[in-house]
């Protein structure tokens, strides 16, 4: 198959395989293995402030514990959230969406996924992208459609991708009318869904198809085989292999 050599390899949660996930480490990581597509996960602080972290709670990834909502901002920035991948994390942060922005400007493309169910929150990421001027830098994305209609009405010039089918529930076809009535530029199906037919169906529609949900190389090799546009994923070396392999 010739395809263009623009395949988007986008390190899950920073290269979450290696570091721990949603931090500067695992950033820099994935810069460190060439690749400078990350995706990422926001959420809102008690004091009304962006925070880059994917569970609605601390507890799994740092040493505090409790709903990300109800700690303030500096609250958030003095737990630990490296030491429980490995001891040589210790100090990781978690970050505003400002200070990684800031950070990574000019290095790295963003795949914002609006994950909390906050009314506002899509509106004010954008706010926040624009204000260091990266629009041009970020794709947002996001399981909630209220998110996406939210993101289309109040920041066109932005990119857009709807993570679809949510857990385990079968494809559904209405997805693709839906993404087209809203305008979006990317549907981003769960890898186990697609098929070469299926990623034919959505270019033909004008959609990017940006794969998610990559469990092990087999689905990676297997979506990238079916013509996907891009995918995230957690180990993106092994992807940078595999596309050098294919000349991709
Ligand atoms: O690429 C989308 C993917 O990040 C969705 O799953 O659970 O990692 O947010 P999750
Ligand atoms: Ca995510």
């Amino acid at each position: 198959m010739t395809r263009p050599k623009n395949f988007m390899n986008i390190a899950h949660r920073g290269a979450s395989s290696y570091a721990p996930e949603n931090t500067f480490a695992a950033y820099d990581k994935a810069l460190a293995m060439g690749v400078d597509h990350v995706e990422l996960d926001v959420h809102y602080t008690s004091d009304g402030q962006i925070v880059v972290i994917h569970d609605d709670r601390v507890d799994r990834t740092t040493n505090g514990s409790g709903p990300v909502s109800d700690h303030t901002l500096a609250q958030l920035r003095s737990l630990d959230a490296g030491s429980w991948f490995g001891p040589e994390y210790t100090g990781e942060r978690i970050r505003s969406l400002g200070e990684v922005l800031e950070h990574y400007k000019g290095r790295l493309y963003i795949h914002l996924e609006v994950k909390a169910r906050a009314e506002g929150l899509a509106s004010r990421a954008a706010d926040t992208v624009r204000g260091y001027g990266m629009a041009d830098s970020v794709t947002v994305t996001s399981f909630w459609k209220p998110a996406l209609e939210e993101i289309r009405a109040y920041a066109p010039e932005l990119p857009t991708g709807w993570l679809v089918p949510p857990g385990q529930r079968p494809w559904d076809p209405s997805y693709v009318q839906q993404a087209l009535d809203l305008g979006l530029t990317q549907l981003c199906p769960r890898a186990d869904v697609v098929t070469p037919e299926l990623v034919a169906d959505l270019h033909g529609k004008g959609l990017v198809v940006r794969v998610w949900g990559i469990a092990d190389e087999a689905l990676m090799r297997r979506a990238f085989d079916a013509g996907a546009d891009g995918m995230t994923i957690n180990f993106p070396d092994k992807l940078v292999a595999y596309l050098k392999a294919k000349d991709a």
